[in-house]
């Protein structure tokens, strides 16, 4: 293996707990489709040991792991072209992520945002596997050698832990091993926000179902959301620097940007000044059109589930031939032996 020549290769991962939504499909899996069809060699993962993290009852982690995949394949990716696979069938990943629990600090790890917003004041009550967590995530991008990692917003810090704990391992061991991995967080809508409230995050688990669209509503659902998505009085601004102030409607017009591939800026320019009575209306005919397919293919897919194992089974092997050879050559620089070296 040519050390310090890196191919490009993208690598990202979604965690199999709850539905889909907006945020989800706008800030990765649409990205994830473009960047395959771009060409470049794409690893597309469920993360089912991160989900795990967190109390999952069993059953409802094998759905919701097949669920994702079907909504994987539903957005336009190719079990062909991208490999498609989850987490736990990949030994390599955990092997990894013990490594870097010995190359990361306790330091790193405490500033977390993510940890801390998670465990919230019963930090002595999350599992270890929680506070580790970035750690894991660090080898699933570093075990493929991974160059690029499309994510929203909210995954940014956890992608410069992962370029700490490359930077440490090949300062530590005196090689070049590890690529410098490069987060690619792009386009309108890389913190799409509640549609209940602007200020917060449009997420899976907040309690009103009306804050997200998720990528198994149907056409009505998606229409009833988006009317009562909350807005302040005001129409539109004339100009982009006037939703500087306006968290609702920047997130509306971020939202209509994004489904329908046109900058913040063009959607202004067909949009600006107009009252909510006529921009939603808009919007929801656009969200219909580009996420109810999805929601119909999804439930589709889901009524051959084997087909669905058959393609993570398929897609492990191929991520395996990857991984093995990075942690096999890890070891080998670490010292352990079995693995070669002197
Ligand atoms: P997860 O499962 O929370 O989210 C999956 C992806 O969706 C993006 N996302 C959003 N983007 C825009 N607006 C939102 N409101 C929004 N909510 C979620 C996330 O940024 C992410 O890209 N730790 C990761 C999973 C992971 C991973 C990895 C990602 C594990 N290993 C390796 C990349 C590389 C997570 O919890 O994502």
């Amino acid at each position: 293996m040519t050390e310090a020549a890196f191919t490009p290769r993208v690598f990202s991962g979604i965690q199999p707990t709850g539905h889909l939504h907006l945020g989800n499909y706008l800030g990765a899996l649409k990205r994830f489709v473009e960047t395959q069809n771009e060409g470049v060699e794409s690893l597309y993962c469920m993360v089912d040991l991160h989900a795990i993290t967190v109390w999952q009852e069993p059953e409802a982690l094998r759905r919701a792991t097949r669920e994702l995949t079907a909504g994987f394949i539903a957005s336009g990716l190719d079990p062909e072209k991208s490999i498609l696979f989850n987490q736990s069938q990949v030994a390599e990943h955990a092997q990894l992520a013990w490594i870097f629990n010995c190359v990361a600090r306790m330091g790193w790890m405490k500033r977390m945002t993510q940890f801390k917003d998670k465990a919230g004041k019963h930090a002595e009550q999350a599992s270890l596997g929680l506070f580790a967590y970035p750690a894991l995530m660090a080898a699933d991008i570093l075990v493929y050698h991974a160059t690029h990692v499309p994510v929203g917003e909210d995954q940014k810090q956890h992608l410069e832990l992962t370029r700490n704990i490359a930077a440490k391992f090949n300062h530590d061991y005196g090689v070049d091993f590890f690529p410098d991995t490069q987060p690619v967080i792009e386009g309108a809508a890389t913190r799409v926000m509640s549609l209940r409230d602007g200020e917060k995050k449009m997420s899976k688990s907040d309690s009103s179902d009306m804050s997200r669209i998720n990528l198994t509503d149907d056409a009505d659902t998606i229409a009833k959301k988006i009317r009562k998505a909350k807005t302040d009085p005001a129409p539109l601004p004339e100009a982009p620097d006037g939703l500087l102030d306006r968290p609702e409607a920047r997130n509306l017009v971020n939202i209509y940007a994004a489904l329908s591939d046109r900058s913040v800026d063009q959607v202004m320019g067909e949009m600006g000044g107009k009252p909510f009575s006529e921009f939603k209306p808009a919007l929801a005919d656009l969200a219909v059109d580009r996420i109810a397919p999805i929601s119909t293919e999804m439930e589709r897919l889901m009524q051959d589930p084997a087909e669905i194992d058959c393609i993570l089974a398929r897609g492990a092997d191929r991520a395996r031939g990857i991984a093995a050879p990075i942690l096999h050559r890890t070891y080998e620089i670490v010292g352990m032996v079995g693995a070669g070296g002197a």
